[in-house]
């Protein structure tokens, strides 16, 4: 099978950890059990720079063509904060999660082998986790109108957001983690506040039916979302699939990823629906970290995000899951090797650059 995907890399160490992503992709090709083309193009900052435009329709247009995206990270001090926003490098990926519907964000959370690093203080309580976190990523409170700062009479400002979902929207994003449970451990936990939000009563009853209909294979359990954080703290071992609205899932997925460790770790995967005709469904890869510009142009990134990010495009867009393991089990035996990048490095231990940790992990 040939497959053809498009490499956005963006700004920062964008462009760093995609090369190295780009270097496994090659060793894949190599192995002669599927061939991948690339094309390149430019997002974020480095298209305002050379465009004036961070997101242009021939992006968009090649993102609905290809068979998977990749995405690196946009943004960075030279744009940050200037220019009107429809021309900031974040429209490079918000208008991009718009363009194709990319209404379920996965993120999984997964402890890998030996884990050296500084953050993991609860080793015994996170060694062997994967859990996944499937975030509502188009509606709720971030897009619901009114939404608006309006000075009142007196002076004082008011502010207000608006929190709104349909029971297509809960039923679409239930049916991914649904889905996704029956390739895992056949666990979801909901998570709402039911208890106190009409929004939360509607997510829970539409999961509920959801389940009954469609899923009762599947374990469901209901969760409120306060308690789902201090669960994830106490004891994350005993969850498998997540699934919440979109700000709760902003907040608990963060909780989620840094039980494992570093930023520069965690893949991300945005999907949307499969188009009836063609079948293809739209999607996009990416790390959950941003471009680093602390670090960047000094060949250090942690470039495992990245990797992981296309061991993802292999099992849910290109549907070579023997391959996506591969990849997985590559990054896990560059770590059990030892090999660190210095976010991920113990205290004085030598640790190697973006690029040797992007070429162990395509030689293995
Ligand atoms: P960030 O994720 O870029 O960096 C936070 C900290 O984590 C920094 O100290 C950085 O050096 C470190 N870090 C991140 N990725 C790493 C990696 N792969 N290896 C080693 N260390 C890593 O978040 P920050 O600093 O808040 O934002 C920087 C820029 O990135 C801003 O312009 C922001 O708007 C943008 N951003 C873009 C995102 C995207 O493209 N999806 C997401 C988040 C932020
Ligand atoms: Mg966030």
């Amino acid at each position: 099978t040939s497959y053809n995907l498009l490499l956005l890399p963006g700004d920062g160490i964008g462009p760093e950890i995609m090369a190295e992503a780009a270097k496994v992709l090659a060793a894949l090709s190599d192995l002669g059990l599927a061939h991948f083309e690339t094309e390149e193009d430019l997002v974020g900052g480095a298209a305002i720079d050379a465009r004036g435009n961070p997101l242009s329709d021939e992006t968009i247009a090649l993102a609905k063509a290809a068979d998977a995206t990749l995405f690196g990270a946009v943004g960075g001090p030279k744009w940050d904060g200037k220019g009107p926003f429809h021309l900031r490098p974040e429209i490079g990926i918000l208008g991009l999660r718009k363009a194709l519907g990319l209404y379920a964000n996965l993120r999984p959370a997964k402890c890998y082998g030996p884990l050296a690093t500084a953050s993991s203080l609860h080793a015994e309580l996170v060694s062997g986790l994967d859990i996944l976190v499937v975030r509502e990523l188009t509606g709720g409170v971030y897009f619901g109108q009114p939404k608006e700062i309006v000075t009142l009479q007196d002076g004082q400002r008011r502010a207000v957001d608006t929190q709104v979902y349909t029971t297509s929207e809960v039923e679409r994003i239930g049916r991914v983690a649904f889905d996704l449970a029956r390739k895992r451990k056949n666990l979801v936990h909901s998570a709402d506040k039911n208890n106190v939000m009409r929004t939360g009563t509607l997510w829970r009853e539409t999961i509920t039916d959801l389940h009954a209909a469609e899923f009762a294979d599947v374990t469901l359990e209901h969760i409120l979302a306060d308690n789902l954080g201090m669960q994830l703290v106490r004891k994350p071992g005993q969850f498998d699939v997540l699934v919440m609205d979109n700000l709760f899932g902003d907040l608990l997925s963060d909780v989620a990823a840094m039980l494992t460790g570093s930023l520069g770790m965690l893949p991300s995967a945005s999907l949307g629906d499969a188009d009836p005709v063609t079948g293809s469904r739209p999607s996009l890869y990416e790390p959950i970290h941003g471009s680093a510009p602390d670090i960047a142009g000094q060949g250090f990134a942690n470039p495992l995000a990245m990797i992981g990010s296309l061991a993802m495009s292999l099992r849910y867009s290109l549907d070579e899951p023997d391959l996506a393991d591969r990849v997985e089990a590559a990054i896990e035996s560059v770590l059990e090797q030892g090999l660190r990048t210095p976010d991920i490095a113990a205290p004085g231990q030598n640790a190697v650059s973006t690029a040797e940790m992007g070429t162990a992990v395509a030689e293995a």
